[in-house]
């Protein structure tokens, strides 16, 4: 069971988290999310649900959720942005992620587009969807999913070398409420002070980032790339050097 008085009581946001939709079971908060959008008033509107029984991940893959004991949330921005604000929201989920699972004492690494690892396991994941028309960003769901009070073993065997979960890392529970409560009051800040420091953005993402300057691999139009990560750019694009050539490569999945 989510207690969603205990998020909305640990948030300090003008804004943000205001109105939270919880759901026993749901297919994929990213997609209620996407249906809520519909309605007027959106801005700031997190889903969030204990069984999220078919999340999706990025490019196509699937997102497994431990019911009762992971996270799968998904959080709403319905206001008009500068189209730049796509890749750095993206960029600034991550760093929200980072900053909330830190405030419970589990350092993590982010992995470009968005995956947050620690010692080199994926602990979480952020699949952040853009709608764009005619050119301008209308509205942005974001859906973090993050492993929490599992053990590894309560995820299929196929996996056990590459994941973990925060049970794992630091050998107790956490309250999950308090993780969405931190994520969103940081999510506030960085929208914040994107009109005034957008490179802060890219400082704070670099700072947290695994792998500067080594050799990363990615999908990207169903084709794996390889090459060295040498920075982002001021849209939050992603350069990476191919056979010394360097190519920007976006993280905006459109909707
Ligand atoms: C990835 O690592 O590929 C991204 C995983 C994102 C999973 C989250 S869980 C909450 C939200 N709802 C979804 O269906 N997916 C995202």
């Amino acid at each position: 069971m989510i207690f969603t008085q205990l998020i909305q009581t640990n948030l300090r946001t003008k804004e943000l988290g205001k109105n939270v939709e919880y759901y026993n079971r749901l297919e994929s908060t990213n997609n209620e999310a996407w249906e809520l959008t519909e309605e007027e008033k959106q801005h700031g509107t997190i889903v969030i649900t204990d069984n999220q029984f078919n999340g999706k991940g990025r490019k196509n893959n699937s997102w497994n959720m431990v019911a009762g004991k992971g996270l799968a949330f998904s959080l709403i921005l319905d206001k008009k942005y500068p189209n730049i604000y796509s890749g750095l929201i993206s960029l600034g989920a991550g760093i929200a992620v980072v900053e909330s699972l830190k405030k419970r004492g589990v350092e993590t690494k982010l992995k470009w587009p968005n995956d947050i690892f620690v010692n080199d396991k994926k602990i979480g994941g952020i699949l952040c969807e853009s709608k764009i028309i005619k050119n301008k960003l209308k509205k942005i769901v974001i859906g973090v999913g993050i492993n929490v009070n599992e053990t590894i073993f309560e995820h299929s065997e196929d996996l056990h070398d590459s994941l973990t979960t925060m049970y794992e890392v630091s050998n107790h529970a956490h309250q999950r409420e308090l993780i969405v409560a931190e994520f969103i009051n940081s999510m506030e800040r960085q929208l914040y002070y994107f009109s005034i420091n957008p490179e802060q953005i890219i400082n704070d993402w670099l700072n947290n980032c695994l792998h500067l300057n080594k050799i990363i691999s990615f999908y990207e139009n169903g084709k794996t790339i390889e090459g060295v990560f040498c920075g982002l750019d001021d849209n939050g694009f992603a350069k990476i050097n191919l056979n010394e050539q360097v190519k920007s490569y976006s993280s905006i999945n459109l909707i």
